[in-house]
């Protein structure tokens, strides 16, 4: 196994046990609000403390973007793990047994290994660039999905965005009258392992961060599917807004979302 996925499923293991002994114990979950409708426990931080130590034993030089952290610069900025220790909080909280812990590691700005584990269902959602992408040790590989009529779409409401909910509504309008259903599934980096798994076809999203879709996006790559922006180009990083699926999905998602893009959302 490559070296760092190794590290990377150890620490993605040990936060989803921390997150997992949680659960079955909520008096010892102190949520604390981080802005409007964004909330983030004493949880998120304990798994994040030990996703950070578990790498800093084996790479103690790489760089370190934590959310609930933030950077944590070391002395090789050529290395940089990007990690959500718990993605879904909102689910954790409410005790809707959906979330996952999130690892990326990227050399020269570009992902080469990447985890998503779900300490719920113990599903490992792995890829290495180049190598594919597997779960619990088998390879996905996306489907020939052949236009977005009757498919099957996850999405995330921009809850921490509501200027955008008329433009969204109207994404969601669009889409639905081809698609069969919809998914909000609470977690963007389930909704990407799941777009790789062929649990649904395709996934958009308004206003990520890059913890959220840095390993969820090589594992949909590496499972033949493709991830752009609004516009069919690459400035996802920038933008946080995101679709993912086989190429003719993600084709036939901008088409439809298109009408109901601004300025700011075109990108
Ligand atoms: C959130 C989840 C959610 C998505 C939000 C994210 P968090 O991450 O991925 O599904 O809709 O945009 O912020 O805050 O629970 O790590
Ligand atoms: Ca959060
Ligand atoms: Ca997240
Ligand atoms: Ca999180």
């Amino acid at each position: 196994m490559h070296p760092m996925l190794n590290i990377a499923v150890r620490a993605a293991r040990r936060a989803g046990t921390i997150i997992t002994q949680h659960l079955s114990n909520p008096s010892a979950v102190e949520t604390m609000q981080k802005g409007q409708n964004d909330f983030v426990t004493n949880v998120d931080k304990q798994a994040e403390a030990a996703i950070i130590e578990i790498i800093k034993k084996s790479y103690p030089d790489h760089t370190i973007i934590g959310e609930e952290s933030g950077q944590i610069a070391g002395n090789d900025n050529t290395v940089q793990w990007v990690i959500d220790p718990l993605d879904g909080t909102t689910n954790f909280v409410k005790g809707f047994p959906h979330f996952a812990v999130s690892i990326a590691a990227r050399q020269n700005g570009r992902t080469e290994i990447a985890v998503v584990f779900d300490p719920i269902r113990n599903e490992l959602f792995t890829a290495v660039r180049g190598q594919g992408a597997q779960l619990n040790g088998y390879r996905l590989r996306m489907k020939d999905v052949k236009s977005i009529e009757g498919t099957i779409l996850a999405t995330g409401f921009p809850f921490k965005y509501k200027q955008f909910s008329a433009n969204f509504i109207g994404m969601l309008n669009a889409l639905f009258v081809e698609c069969a259903d919809f998914r909000r599934t609470g977690s963007a980096a389930l909704d990407l392992a799941y777009v790789a798994a062929n649990r649904v076809d395709g996934y958009f999203e308004i206003g990520l961060k890059p913890w959220d879709f840095m390993a969820g996006e090589l594992i949909v790559k590496e499972a033949g599917g493709i991830v752009t922006d609004f516009v069919g180009d690459n400035n996802y990083l920038e933008s946080g807004n995101l679709v993912a699926g086989n190429g003719k999905v993600v084709r036939g998602i901008l088409n439809k979302i298109r009408e109901h893009l601004t300025p700011s959302l075109s990108k």
